[in-house]
């Protein structure tokens, strides 16, 4: 049996599994050890999309700068570029990608570049107005100037490369040199750029941009995410190391949240106090 985002032609699930329910998982964890940061539900949270930018003073919007701090550890890898992906599609991937960037273009030396890569299903555009009309599919095949096809995010720091016209067969201009040239080029114009990509059980894509990056993070939907595919996800990033894993859409409320934050915190005090 398939579950239901198998997709004509892609590399399908082995087979349905246990939602990702418990955090961390009990039955072994992942390879990519302990998840690097809990992402509750914005819509419990009755926040905006883009929350670092519209309600930066939000719990969400902090723990997008806590995950920013944990990827820029000097003494750790430290990437540079950065590929976001899951297993499966609509785990909040994009959602991820463009908060984590966000994140990291509100200091003032880190100039951030967010490239929508999923060149099957765009939907960084989303945030753009007017929506834009060229992209990373374009300046790959037909070798325009970057310059033409990057945009800015209203209110903040961010640069975005939209994906352009969405294309059957991405993993031939995501693999090609003009690519690789492309992100080197990038490479010296920013201090970090985010890569969003298509799910990478269906699809080679977000590996072969691996590839040329510095690392993955894997994005996995709380309650939906069956963990036998974010271990087969796992097995499917080759091409970088893993960063680690967001658990993405905790349905908690946020009482609950800030609750178990202050017992922990209490906790701490109080061994210190002993
Ligand atoms: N933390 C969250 N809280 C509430 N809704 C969320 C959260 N993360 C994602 N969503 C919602 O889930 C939907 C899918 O999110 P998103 O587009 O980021 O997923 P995706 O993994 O990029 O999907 P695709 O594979 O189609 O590209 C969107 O409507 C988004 O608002
Ligand atoms: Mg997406």
């Amino acid at each position: 049996m398939r579950t239901k985002f198998k997709r004509e032609g892609g590399r399908g699930p082995d087979r349905p599994a246990k939602a990702l329910k418990e955090f961390p998982p009990k039955e072994g964890g992942f390879a990519a050890g302990v998840p690097l940061a809990e992402i509750i539900s914005h819509k419990l949270a009755n926040a905006p999309e883009l929350v670092v930018r519209d309600n930066s003073g939000s719990f969400i919007a902090e723990k997008f700068r806590r995950l920013k701090s944990l990827l820029s550890v000097e003494d750790g890898l430290n990437p540079q570029v950065i590929v976001v992906t899951s297993s499966a599609p609509g785990e909040g991937k994009s959602l991820v990608a463009i908060n984590l960037a966000l994140a990291f273009g509100a200091s003032k030396d880190e100039r951030t570049l967010v490239i929508d890569a999923d060149l099957r299903r765009p939907t960084l555009y989303r945030w753009l107005s007017p929506s834009p009309n060229i992209g990373l599919a374009e300046l790959i095949s037909e070798q325009i100037d970057p310059k033409h096809a990057i945009l800015h995010i209203k209110d903040t720091r961010l640069d975005i490369l939209p994906a352009g016209k969405a294309t059957e067969d991405p993993d031939q201009l995501l693999g090609s040199n003009r690519m690789r040239e492309l992100l080197e080029q990038f490479r010296g114009r920013y201090k970090k750029i985010i890569i969003d990509t298509p799910p990478i059980v269906p699809f080679t894509d977000a590996d072969i941009i691996a590839a040329c990056s510095d690392g993955v993070l894997l994005i996995a939907r709380s309650a939906k995410t069956p963990i036998s595919l974010m271990r087969q996800a796992e097995s499917l990033v080759q091409g970088a190391p893993i960063l680690g894993i967001v658990i993405n859409d905790q349905k908690r409320t946020l009482a609950d949240w800030e609750g178990r934050y202050e017992s922990y915190y209490k906790d701490y005090y109080d061994r210190d106090k002993k």
